[in-house]
């Protein structure tokens, strides 16, 4: 099922498993609780384009830049021991840009998964993608299930690359797996929550406790639609190039601020009051 509330992360990474760290990463390193780290973490990576405007690059050296904060996050989500990681890639709505923008965020990806795939597996990372993966050109769909099999038998971190995803297109695949399976069988039950959960790309995954957006834009651009329904949302105005390992350990600080009620009310409220009804929020 993957909508756990269980905050605590089930392996716990100790204080020295980033290795070496600027003043700054002790600094924030130091005040962060790492047995109560976000079990899920999943980023919108914006603004690339802007990055690269500011310094009068075309847009993809934006998407180039990227693609080293991509690797950062990863390996320090990794060594923290966080159990999944979810990085928005490419979006069904993308395919509006310009041709020459998609080929090259295509061939951006399909280089990293050639380049990185040492790294991946010096840090047992096991990847997965989320998205209508049949729909891509055929050479991204063989590199994608090469890293997925290449990966398959690691035991640590989950990484999930968004890749032609969108949220509401994912609830209606999901709605669609249900149907079929129940064609023929004559089932009338109504779906449930668990059940449609069991069907979304995310399958077996906790849903995410922590969402990152980059260059401050206040949306949610059809990510993970259903999963993020109790997250806590962290939005930096930070463009994605610029996100770096200090920015992330801010975010994880962030994240252990709030204080997260499911929509219930606070333990010592509840002492004194009893609830009728939960109210969401
Ligand atoms: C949004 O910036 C970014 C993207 C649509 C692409 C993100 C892809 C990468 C960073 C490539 C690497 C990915 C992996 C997983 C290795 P934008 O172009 O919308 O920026 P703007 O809003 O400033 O125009």
């Amino acid at each position: 099922m993957s909508y756990s509330h269980t905050p605590k992360t089930l392996h716990v990474a100790s204080p020295g498993t980033l290795g070496p760290v600027t003043p700054e990463e002790a600094r924030l390193l130091e005040k962060l609780d790492l047995t109560r780290l976000p079990r899920h973490v999943a980023v919108i990576m914006d603004g690339n384009g802007r990055w690269a405007q500011k310094r009068h690059l075309p847009r993809i050296a934006g998407h180039r830049s990227g693609t080293q904060s991509a690797r950062i996050t990863i390996e320090t989500c990794a060594r923290l021991k966080i159990e999944a990681l979810t990085l928005y890639a490419f979006s069904v709505e993308n395919w509006r840009r310009p041709k020459t923008e998609i080929d090259f965020l295509m061939a951006l990806l399909r280089e990293y998964l050639r380049k990185e795939m040492p790294l991946l597996q010096k840090n047992h990372i096991r990847m997965r993608f989320l998205g209508r993966i049949d729909e891509l050109p055929a050479g991204v769909q063989n590199d994608v299930r090469e890293a997925m099999e290449k990966t398959a038998g690691n035991k640590g971190m989950v990484l999930c690359v968004a890749l032609n995803y969108g949220g509401r297109a994912e609830i209606v695949d999901a709605m669609n797996a249900i149907l079929s399976e129940r064609d023929g069988h004559g089932t009338s039950s109504k779906v449930t929550e668990e059940q449609l959960s069991r069907h979304l790309y995310t399958e077996g995954l906790p849903d995410p406790d922590l969402l990152i957006r980059t260059s401050g834009e206040m949306r949610v651009s059809n990510f993970l639609l259903w999963q993020i329904a109790y997250a806590e949302i962290f939005v930096t105005e930070t463009l994605w190039p610029d996100f770096n390992r200090a920015r992330l350990l801010e975010a994880l600080l962030e994240y252990q601020k709030r204080e997260r009620r499911y929509g219930g009310i606070r333990e010592d409220a509840a002492s004194d009051e009893k609830p009728v009804r939960a109210a969401g929020n």
